[in-house]
């Protein structure tokens, strides 16, 4: 191979192997308790194949740099009850020991440490819906309902109770804890914890079709004060009535209006959508230029989702723009 093919490799292999590192959806940034947990068994488990594998390539380098002699390289002569030994010890004895400890390590501490919280025992629940494709957010005890961005008060311990309206999610936030599926018929939880304010990102970890790269999350975990007035504002009916063109042209079929005769439940909740900083699950930010770019011809921007193109007119659209980006 020439120098430039090689270097080139070895360029590419490193992007690839770091481009998954670091940002604010990287369980190798944790955020939690439970996240720092299974940060820590990966790095070990990462340490443990790492020494394997230079051994095994240690074994490997001998093996070609002898590959002319006969015998083994520390005794020449009778080398077959040390091949025994070797076979034993590296082949049989340290995996055991090494997967037994790993084992007991994620059973009796991670999976403790990550696993969903007692009913009773959290301030707060929310209940998280998974849809194609899109995340609809409740908050029982209030009519709040957001989607694609779960606001909780930080260092409150949040359960999480994920279920789906169709096929099966994957209901991921790597910095604050594991993945938890969200299986047709069945309430799974999960506990959400942040050790300060922040934005983390969330995505859906299984996939569930056409879409699924393009279902993403965000959870805002705010001082308290904050959460609390964000979660009174949601509360609110819709600030205004909706104009003509959402009940004349389709929109209120699918979207949900509270305070108004839309009643939609096939698409996100819309009362509040103003205050959302994106639009299509974090596809699109939420501004004038986008929304309408996305009510123009959402199979556009996003392929198989399950908003059709309904042919607006340029003043509808306009009309539409303006009323969705008043709902704060
Ligand atoms: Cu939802 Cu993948």
């Amino acid at each position: 191979m020439r120098p430039t093919i090689v270097a080139s490799s070895v360029l590419l292999a490193l992007c690839a192997a770091l481009a998954g590192c670091g940002g604010d959806q990287s369980p190798l940034a944790p955020q939690s308790r439970a996240s720092r947990e299974i940060a820590t068994l990966w790095w070990w488990m990462l340490a443990i194949s790492c020494v394997v594998f230079a051994g095994a390539l240690g074994l490997l380098a001998i093996a070609w740099l002898r590959r002319r002699r006969e015998g083994l390289p520390v005794v020449e002569e009778g080398g077959g009850r040390l091949n025994l030994g070797l076979v034993v010890v590296f082949g049989m004895a340290i995996p055991l020991v090494v997967n037994v400890a790993l084992f007991v390590v994620a059973n009796f501490f991670v999976i403790k440490q990550t696993e969903a919280p007692a009913a009773t025992s959290t301030p707060l629940t929310v209940q998280v819906v998974g849809h194609q494709f899109f995340w609809e957010v409740r908050y029982p005890g209030t009519p709040a309902v957001t989607a694609n961005e779960i606001h909780i008060p930080a260092r409150t311990r949040v359960n999480v109770v994920a279920t789906t309206d169709d096929v099966i999610h994957s209901f991921w936030v790597p910095q604050l804890n594991r993945k938890i599926d969200m299986i047709p018929g069945r309430r799974n939880r999960v506990l959400l914890y942040a050790d300060r304010p922040g934005v983390y990102r969330g995505q859906c970890a299984e996939f569930c079709g056409l879409e699924h790269a393009r279902m993403a999350m965000y959870v805002y975990a705010q001082p308290r004060a904050d959460f609390d007035r964000w979660l009174r504002a949601q509360a609110a009916p819709a600030a205004a009535a909706p104009p003509a063109a959402f009940m004349r042209d389709g929109c209120a079929a699918c979207h949900t209006l509270r305070g108004t005769p839309a009643r939609g439940a096939v698409g996100p909740d819309l009362t509040h959508v103003g205050s959302r900083s994106t639009i299509a699950a974090l596809t699109l930010p939420n501004d004038r230029a986008a929304v309408a770019e996305w009510l123009r011809d959402p199979q556009h921007v996003k392929p198989g989702n399950r908003m059709p193109n309904l042919h607006l007119s340029d003043a509808d659209i306009r009309a539409l723009v303006a009323y969705l980006e008043s709902l704060n």
